[in-house]
């Protein structure tokens, strides 16, 4: 189905009692596939960004409570269901901006509650549930890339930030999705990847994808984006999205709320492109959404040596919220939502 993309983030094993991921830390340099088994390496290859991007963060939590419930040793559902009450809750405290790990989470546990069984028969429910998740996160990439095209003209120059391709989903990604469906059309889009400091996520692993499937990626650095904007080289911004809050202020990696503004004043669209799993009803405004704070040594360290002083302090935000009036449109697997969004958003999840 997918026809660029060959490395699935996080999928099962073939006996489906263990989940396979990509270790992204190790990207572009090697590709490496870790099987996972028991709650506590789900946990680290979320936390440590082994396998990341809100979707695919999703579908490993997902797969990772089906395959640690593998190993809850007891006859009785009430205890099998309160065990994988705990191993849920341990699970969704790896990450806190993402919305997709807790909706996922949050949606197996709605369907283990909903089901009555042996211990067997609720494992067999976790493996169904686990598994819609992932095909529903395939077929969003292609809808959402879709959609997302149809804004786009041949030749345009597409500014990109972190990464939020097919390494942050089970398929064609999300910001990345009308690049791969307009590759298949010879768009000839030029994309300009920004290198997302301080994890390259934009370097590493999205000018690994496209660069792998035949797209015209540029590189540049986070504090070049300015310049290309005003040089002309860019006619629209495309970002994924970690959380949206039902006024449309969106939580993307750190960085992307300077992009949108910049856009802003250089006349560029700037569209945000999710699942409606990414959109967050509980969550009013952008205000509400709660900002990881990542270790200091992401700054302080770098190619292997101190880039910083040990002793001296830093600030380690992985994300951070651009209000919804720089965004010209949400992009979703339902349809293009515009201004206003607590309109257009709300609609969207009613239908
Ligand atoms: O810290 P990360 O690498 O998980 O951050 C990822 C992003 O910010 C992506 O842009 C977002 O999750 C969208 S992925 C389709």
């Amino acid at each position: 189905m997918v026809k660029f993309m060959t490395t699935i983030p996080a999928q099962l094993n073939e006996s489906k009692d263990k989940l396979v991921i990509l270790d992204q830390t190790l990207l572009p340099e090697e590709e490496k596939f870790l099987e996972l088994t028991t709650p506590e390496e789900i946990w680290e290859a979320i936390k440590k960004l082994r396998v990341r991007g809100a979707p695919a963060i999703g579908v490993a939590a997902a797969y990772g409570l089906y395959v640690a419930s593998l190993a809850i040793n007891t006859d009785s559902a009430e205890t099998f269901r309160s065990e994988v009450q705990n191993i849920k809750d341990y699970l969704a405290s790896s990450r806190p901006t993402a919305v997709n790990l807790f909706w996922a989470l949050d949606r197996m546990m709605a369907r283990l509650e909903s089901e009555t069984g042996t211990v067997a028969e609720l494992k067999a429910v976790l493996l169904d549930e686990s598994e819609a998740i992932f095909t529903e996160d395939q077929e969003m990439g292609r809808a959402i890339g879709e959609f997302g095209l149809s804004l786009l003209k041949p030749g345009m120059g597409l500014l990109t930030h972190c990464n939020a391709g097919g390494l942050a989903t089970s398929g064609y990604g999300t910001a990345l999705a009308p690049m791969y469906l307009g590759h298949e059309k010879d768009y000839n889009f030029k994309v300009y990847a920004d290198e997302t400091r301080p994890l390259l996520q934009g370097s590493r692993l999205t000018a690994y994808e496209l660069h792998k499937a035949g797209i015209d990626v540029t590189v540049i650095c986070d504090n070049m984006a300015a310049m290309v904007m005003k040089e002309g080289k860019i006619d629209a911004v495309l970002v994924g999205c970690d959380r949206i809050a039902a006024n449309g202020d969106t939580a993307n990696k750190i960085g992307t709320s300077g992009v949108a503004i910049l856009a802003k004043e250089y006349g560029i669209p700037m569209y945000i492109l999710g699942p409606t799993s990414t959109i967050d009803m509980e969550t009013p405004t952008g205000a509400e959404i709660e900002i990881e704070l990542r270790d200091s040594d992401e700054i302080g360290m770098g190619f292997g040596k101190r880039t910083a002083p040990e002793a001296v302090k830093t600030y380690n935000p992985a994300f951070d919220v651009t209000d919804a009036k720089y965004i010209d449109a949400i992009i979703t697997e339902k349809g293009i939502l515009r201004a206003p969004y607590t309109e257009s958003i709300r609609k969207a999840m009613e239908d």
